[in-house]
């Protein structure tokens, strides 16, 4: 797979459809807001197929959307072994979706492998809690606060590792 930007970000949760969709849309928006969104490749995808093809859940489009973030677009795919050739930072949104990644990377893979909220401030948890089955929209405001935490670091080191 060619490359067509210098940089390249996949963010990983269980079904893509509620937290890894959350973290396309809001770090879309910190890149363009820093003029960085031709520089960083983005995309999203679930280690589980129950969603394939699907948007994202209702709730996550909607809370996202009062907080200015456009998640309708995007649609729900699996992660496939070509992913660990093409993207330089593979972040996943909990332990148990890094550990199915970590198992699924190939000997010798040399990328980026880590939970995403690793980008946030020390003084947050790491992993986003998977709003699903929860009620209400008190989990979804929750992984937009943490997501977006996470963005501006990534944004930040993104900044210095390849841009600055
Ligand atoms: P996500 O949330 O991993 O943040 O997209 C979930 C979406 C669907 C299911 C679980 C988590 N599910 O069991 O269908």
């Amino acid at each position: 797979m060619s490359k067509q930007f210098p940089v390249s970000v996949l963010f990983v949760c269980l079904g893509n459809i509620c937290r890894s969709p959350t973290a396309h849309g809001v770090f879309l928006k910190c890149l363009a807001d820093e003029g960085l969104h031709h520089q960083v490749e983005v995309d999203s995808a679930g280690t589980a197929a129950y969603h394939i093809g699907n948007p994202p859940d209702p709730r996550s489009t909607r809370v996202a959307a009062r907080r200015g973030y456009d998640l309708s677009p995007l649609r729900a795919r699996a992660v496939e072994d070509t992913d660990f050739e093409h993207y330089d930072y593979i972040l996943a949104m909990d332990k148990q979706n890094l550990n199915f990644l970590t198992a699924m990377a190939p000997v010798g893979y040399t990328g980026h492998l880590s939970l995403f909220l690793d980008f946030a401030d020390a003084e947050t948890v790491r992993e986003v809690p998977d709003p699903y089955y929860t009620d209400g929209d008190k989990g979804f405001e929750r992984v937009v606060d943490l997501i977006e935490n996470a963005s501006a670091g990534l944004v930040r080191h993104i900044r210095a590792r390849h841009v600055d």
